[in-house]
């Protein structure tokens, strides 16, 4: 194998210019060629592809978002999209390609396996929502920001003994939730993994209130419910002077920390060792500290596991 191309695709997330970098380096140091793809599967199917070479990957380590551009193309779900980016990958002279992403862009890098074109998938996303691997690339960062506008919040809140619901991404998944809930000292953590009871949490506000409490943070990841309605239910309990704050993409945004650059650079340059190992058809990950990869088609058939053991944490020290 002489030639290999990397894309990123779906949501950005910080540490994926980390990734390509890794990937981009170790590669050149193996005596590879490297071609980047803009715009994810669309700049595939589209043929926007170039030479890389180390200097293109030169001071985007520290900086979030990813310089190869991304893009949600449903699109690519269609065999000739397929097809054609094959084709794409077959006029460069690239033999096998590295997806840097979340579901979405594995299921298109599963798709071009099936083509038998050797493809292996990274983990990046500030969902965390990837089965097999403990902790995708940007969710240390996502974590990372939310706490610091929960922090934030707390200070507001306290002045006007308020009560905040703040609203986190994740899509189906609790982690960002979870993990900032449980660092800012949330009071309540609501994920779409766990039922809750809205009098349960307006007695533990109210609780709070009749200690001498002057703040009450809710986090609320996204999955179960828009914060408005949720404020809204929480006032039929009783006036708790609620405030939304929906932090959004805000959540996408921003320098990588050294957790996501690191496991970004571990899964980059190993990516690159299976390549050369002629395997492809992987999705890499990183399980108890070790960088593993399993089957692509397996990621499927399994389901990621928020670590709830985060939310009974939160419930027995937070109130
Ligand atoms: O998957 C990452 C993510 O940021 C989710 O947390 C969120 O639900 C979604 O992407 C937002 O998508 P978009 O940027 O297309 O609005």
């Amino acid at each position: 194998m002489k030639r290999i191309g990397i894309l990123t695709s779906g949501g950005d997330a910080p540490g994926m210019n980390a990734a390509i970098r890794a990937i981009t380096r170790k590669a050149i140091h193996e005596g590879l060629e490297v071609y980047g793809i803009n715009y994810g599967y669309a700049g595939l199917v589209a043929g926007d592809i170039f030479r890389m070479d180390e200097s293109t990957v030169g001071d985007k380590i520290q900086h979030g978002g990813t310089f190869l551009y991304s893009a949600r193309y449903p699109e690519f779900a269609q065999v000739e999209g397929q097809l054609k980016g094959i084709e794409q990958l077959n006029k460069f002279g690239i033999e096998a390609l590295v997806v840097i992403g979340g579901d979405g862009s594995y299921h298109g890098a599963l798709r071009l396996t099936e083509h038998g074109y050797n493809t292996i998938g990274l983990p990046g996303t500030i969902d965390n929502d990837i089965p097999y691997t403990d902790f995708t690339i940007g969710f240390d960062t996502a974590v990372n920001t939310v706490l610091e506008s929960v922090d934030r919040i707390r200070d507001t809140a306290t002045s006007h003994e308020r009560t905040f619901v703040i609203e986190v991404m994740g899509r189906g998944a609790g982690d960002i939730a979870l993990w900032s809930g449980v660092a800012g000292g949330a009071e309540a953590v609501i994920v779409p993994e766990k039922d809750f009871s809205m009098r349960k949490i307006a007695d533990k506000i109210r609780a709070g209130r009749n200690r001498g409490k002057k703040h009450s943070l809710i986090i609320l990841a996204e999955g179960v419910m828009h914060a408005d309605e949720f404020a809204k239910e929480l006032g039929e309990y009783g006036d708790f002077h609620t405030r939304v704050t929906v932090l959004g993409h805000v959540q996408r945004g921003g320098s990588p920390t050294a957790r996501d650059r690191v496991i970004a650079s571990q899964m980059g340059a190993y990516a690159v060792d299976l390549l050369q190992q002629g395997k492809g058809g992987l999705a890499v990950g990183i399980e108890n500290n070790k960088i593993v990869s399993h089957d692509i088609l397996d990621l499927f058939d399994a389901k990621h596991h928020a670590e709830l053991s985060l939310f009974d944490l939160n419930n027995s020290i937070s109130y």
